[in-house]
């Protein structure tokens, strides 16, 4: 059976799209399914934020096929691994969470290269360009130990 692997922001316009992304590009998809949602409900149904698809196509990835959606319970059930980008987001999904099996699923992304320090993603929204670059970098770092697991 595949290993569904699901990576949640706040929006699922900035930092869960690249995440989704990064992680589709370093492993086989007949063996793994990866998908992301954000937590708000704002940009369901759009692209990812247009500084999140240049950033991604620098490094040979596209994103615009991607469309925005929001986390549900039943994404606890759907999915094996979920990878929350901050700690806000780990509480809000957490808090939809019916029982520690399914609280267990969940994991600040930064823990594979930072253990145990609750290390954030920052939120690139309202930040210049560099910051999705940054971004782009350390997901690319944990999506590397994220497939070495797998
Ligand atoms: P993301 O960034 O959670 O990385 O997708 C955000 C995008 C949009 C908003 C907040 C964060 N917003 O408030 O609309």
């Amino acid at each position: 059976m595949k290993t569904k692997i699901l990576m949640v922001c706040l929006g699922n316009i900035c930092r869960s799209p690249l995440a989704e992304g990064i992680l589709k590009s370093k492993i086989d998809t007949n063996m793994v399914f990866v998908d992301s949602a954000g937590t708000g409900h704002w940009h369901v149904g759009q692209l990812p934020d247009p500084r999140s698809i240049e950033v991604a196509k620098n490094h040979g990835i596209d994103l615009t096929n991607q469309r925005g959606r929001q986390f549900t319970q039943k994404d606890f059930e759907a999915f094996d691994f979920i990878f929350v980008m901050d700690a806000s987001n780990k509480e809000n999904v957490l808090q939809l969470a019916k029982n520690t099996s399914e609280a267990k699923k969940v994991q600040l992304i930064l823990d594979e290269i930072f253990p145990f320090e609750n290390v954030d993603v920052p939120d690139p929204y309202y930040g210049g360009d560099q910051g999705f670059e940054s971004v782009y970098q350390m997901l690319d770092q944990a999506c590397q130990e994220i497939v070495k697991r797998l």
